[in-house]
């Protein structure tokens, strides 16, 4: 059989020769890592539901592996839904990064698939290539140690088979869907000491029946206002560290109605307001520190603008 060894000790490290991932693993890196701490920290987000998230995937590493499944049938899945730029994938990573450091003597891995590539127009090759990266390549990382599995935009893989078209080849992902489902119930028997952390935009195109293996389903929501105050500052912080004049922005007193403006934007739209207000002119754009309250407040309004149209639309 052509099988490609991963074990813990082989798994080829970031900026490593890529062909040498399997195929559906984009990157792996061995955990804990504090550049993952540094994006825990970075997402803004009611400390309640962080540490529920904490709490389920070391849960995950304590009793799994000590508890028949007959008693507590875990599958070692948490999944995190919400809209785009809620923060999703920022906070899978750092999960990883905050549960390994839980288990300081264990040598933990982070496996990041990238779903797109397994997905074929040719016939039987997507659930081919499925099947392959569940029972060879996140099995032998498997067996080398305990290993979180980053399973990005789940709903590419595990398609909601009621839903399917007739379009784009929906045997084939039916197929694939049936695959992911087939090996999360044969790993979980097998692993105690793995957890895939998944993320959909979209958990209405989720499969049922992958919804269900989930241990914990997490919606992760829009920021409130208070949120968003923390994501502008933390943002304009670090601007500050390079152009002072930035700094002045969290101090004036516009800087609450900045605040309560952003209500109704996600997280990345949140940053990418302060990037447009440092482009409102030629001048602020040469010269960052030039940026004032009001080009803030223009671009939130403007993003606030286009999100309600293209609601309408
Ligand atoms: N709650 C938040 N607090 C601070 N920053 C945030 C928050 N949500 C999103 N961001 C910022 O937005 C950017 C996008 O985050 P990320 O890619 O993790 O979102 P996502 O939910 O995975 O998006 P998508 O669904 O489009 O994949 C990151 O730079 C992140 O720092
Ligand atoms: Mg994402």
């Amino acid at each position: 059989m052509n099988r490609t060894p991963l074990n813990h000790g082989e798994i080829p490290r970031i900026g490593a020769d890529k062909m040498a991932l399997p195929k559906g693993i984009q990157r792996t890196r061995s955990l804990p890592d504090p550049a993952l701490g540094a994006l825990w920290d970075s997402i803004i987000l009611d400390e309640q539901l962080k540490s529920q998230l904490l709490s389920q995937a070391a849960l995950n590493f304590t009793v799994r592996g000590k508890v028949d499944r007959t008693v507590l049938p875990l599958h070692g899945v948490i999944l995190l839904s919400g809209a785009p730029g809620t923060g999703k994938t920022s906070l899978a990573r750092g999960l990883a990064h905050r549960t390994a450091k839980l288990f300081p003597t264990s040598n933990f891995r982070l496996l990041e698939v990238e779903p797109h590539s397994l997905t074929s127009s040719a016939m039987g090759k997507t659930q081919r290539a499925v099947s392959d990266l569940f029972s060879q390549a996140i099995a032998e990382a498997a067996t080398g140690g305990p290993t979180i599995v980053l399973l990005d935009e789940v709903e590419t893989l595990a398609a909601d088979r009621s839903k399917m078209s007739l379009e784009a080849n929906p045997i084939d992902i039916h197929r694939a869907t049936d695959a992911v489902l087939v090996q999360l119930d044969a790993l979980a028997e097998q692993f105690p000491q793995l957890l895939f952390l998944a993320t959909s935009n979209f958990p209405e195109a989720v499969d049922s029946a992958f919804m269900s293996r989930c241990d914990l389903v997490l919606q992760i929501p829009l920021p409130d206002g208070k949120a968003c105050g923390q994501i502008l500052s933390d943002c304009l912080t670090g601007l500050g560290q390079t152009y002072s004049g930035i700094s002045k922005l969290i101090i004036s007193p516009q800087f609450e109605r900045c605040a309560q403006g952003c209500v109704g934007l996600d997280g990345r739209a949140i940053r990418k307001v302060v990037a447009n207000a440092l482009a409102s002119t030629p001048e602020t754009a040469m010269d960052p520190n030039k940026v004032t309250p009001d080009h803030l407040l223009q671009a939130i309004q403007a993003a606030k603008q286009h999100r309600s149209t293209k609601g309408k639309a």
